[in-house]
């Protein structure tokens, strides 16, 4: 089968859905149009793909669906600036541009018997979806999942019908934590690392999947780390300022590495010099 002629070219995807998760955050679900000849690339859990909005703009956005669920392709998004508003405007119907997958995703297969814990902060959920699906689906292939979830408040939080499902699944622990909370609030109110006691998983056969704030991230390597888990265990799904989101332009640079095309998803140790350095 031929590729999609031009990698760089955006092909155009009507919103077939779009479900307000929170006041600041939204699901878009995209439809993108048949190109005869040339079928959608397969996408893996972690890759993101590029949405254009003609005039106002262009961005990165970390795929939510199931690889499973052909032709539909969910992105499930904040609010921060121009072109995420307009995109939390738009209705069914409305016809987008869209591009990728692109980068490199979660280090699913080569990291089977291990235990997972998966940890992140806000809409940093997004991006690991995929991956604690793909991995509850083969759930004998893995050993303890942990999922941990952190909000700044919990009216923050979003898909408690999602993380309810995985707490049933077998051996796997959901914890979730709000750094405020309203009065009926049934987690933890505190930092996520406080609830790492209640982790359970082997730090010689363990992999960490991290996505959020890098102040969050680097908390969580400490933690961890003074638990014995080993840099080369931990994998990080970085963001950077992306323009062209194919390894041409230099916008998304940690150094030598390309987020676009070398990332988002890095293991620690790949990066560990630059992380969090200023200028980086
Ligand atoms: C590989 C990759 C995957 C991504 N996946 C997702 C995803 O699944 N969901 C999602 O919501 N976002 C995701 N992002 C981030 C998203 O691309 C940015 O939020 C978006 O580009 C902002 O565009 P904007 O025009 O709305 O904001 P801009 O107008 O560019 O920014 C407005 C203001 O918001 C600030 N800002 C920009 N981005 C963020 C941010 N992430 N957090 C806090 N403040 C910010 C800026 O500093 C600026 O002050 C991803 C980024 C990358 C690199
Ligand atoms: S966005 Fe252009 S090189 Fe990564």
């Amino acid at each position: 089968m031929p590729e999609w002629p031009e990698p760089q070219l955006p092909r155009p995807a009507e919103v077939v859905g779009i479900e307000h998760e929170s006041p600041t955050v939204f699901t878009l679900r995209l439809r993108p149009a048949p190109v005869p000849g040339c079928p959608l690339p397969r996408f893996r859990p972690g890759q993101f793909n590029m949405l254009l909005l003609p005039g106002v703009g262009e961005i990165p956005i970390s795929i939510v669906s199931d690889p499973r669920d052909a032709g539909l392709l969910d992105h499930t998004i904040r609010k921060v600036g121009r072109v995420t508003r307009a995109l939390a405007n738009l209705e069914p119907g409305d016809v987008i541009g869209l591009r990728g997958p692109y980068g490199r995703g979660w280090p699913l297969r080569e990291r089977e018997q291990h235990d997972l814990v998966v940890v992140t902060g806000g809409v940093g959920c997004a991006p690991v979806t995929g991956a604690i699906e793909y991995v509850i689906r083969r759930r004998e292939r893995y050993g303890y999942l942990n999922i941990v979830q952190g909000v700044k408040h919990s009216d923050d939080f979003f898909w408690r019908e999602r993380y309810a499902r995985w707490a049933e699944a077998p051996d796997t622990e959901v914890l979730v934590a709000a750094d405020e909370a309203g009065p009926l609030w049934p987690w933890h109110v505190g930092r996520v690392t406080e609830l790492f006691d209640r982790l359970r998983f082997d730090p010689k056969r363990v992999s960490v999947l991290l996505c959020g704030p890098e102040g969050m991230m680097a908390a969580v390597i400490r933690e961890l780390g003074a638990r014995g888990v080993p840099d080369t265990s931990f994998w990080l799904s970085m963001e950077r300022n992306m323009q062209c989101g194919v390894g041409l332009c230099g916008h998304c640079q940690i150094g030598p590495h390309f987020v676009c095309r070398d990332g988002p998803v890095f293991r620690y140790d790949e990066i560990a010099a630059l992380f969090r350095k200023r200028g980086f």
